[in-house]
């Protein structure tokens, strides 16, 4: 039983391991990890603004508390000057830290003033938030 326990474990953790296809950086691994977490709340908030999905209250604002958590690691998760081949952040973000830095921390302000209150509320807020994200990406994520 435990043995089983221990194969499926080891199992699950390999395959998150792949999910980045190929990504051997843990540190690397860790941001991307951390900006798909953005990705998927900014995503389940966005169905709920287009009325694609129900409007939930008690949903948005727990989408929004974990993207705040997430936002606040943005410049932990950068600060080490980690590279994989499969990374698409730019070497920039090291010579130019105070900027990249910015970034994240209008991040964090667009989330904090955050109104979940309506479902157009939420489309409002959300562009504000996505204007971070995208301002960001402009600068410092590699274009493909
Ligand atoms: C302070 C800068 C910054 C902000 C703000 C930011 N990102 Fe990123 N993001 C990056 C960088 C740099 C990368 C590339 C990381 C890498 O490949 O090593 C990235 C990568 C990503 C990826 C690809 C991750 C992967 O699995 O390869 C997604 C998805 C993403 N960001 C979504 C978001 C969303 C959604 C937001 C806003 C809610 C956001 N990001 C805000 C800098 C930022």
């Amino acid at each position: 039983m435990l043995r089983t326990i221990i194969i499926t474990v080891s199992l699950v953790a390999a395959t998150a391991l792949w999910a980045h296809s190929g990504v051997k950086d843990p540190q690397v691994k860790a941001r991307m990890d951390g900006m798909d977490v953005l990705a998927e709340q900014t995503k389940i908030l966005g169905q709920m603004a287009k009325g694609a999905t129900e409007f939930d209250a008690a949903k948005v604002q727990s989408a929004l508390a974990v993207m705040a958590d997430e936002a606040d690691q943005v410049q932990a998760l950068f600060e080490p000057k980690a590279d994989d081949p499969k990374s698409e952040a730019l070497p920039t973000i090291w010579t130019e830290w105070d900027k990249f830095a910015m970034h994240a921390d209008d991040l964090v302000a667009a989330i904090a003033v955050a109104d979940g209150s309506s479902a157009a509320a939420l489309g409002q807020t959300l562009r504000g938030i996505g204007g971070a994200c995208g301002a960001c990406h402009k600068d410092y994520r590699q274009k493909n």
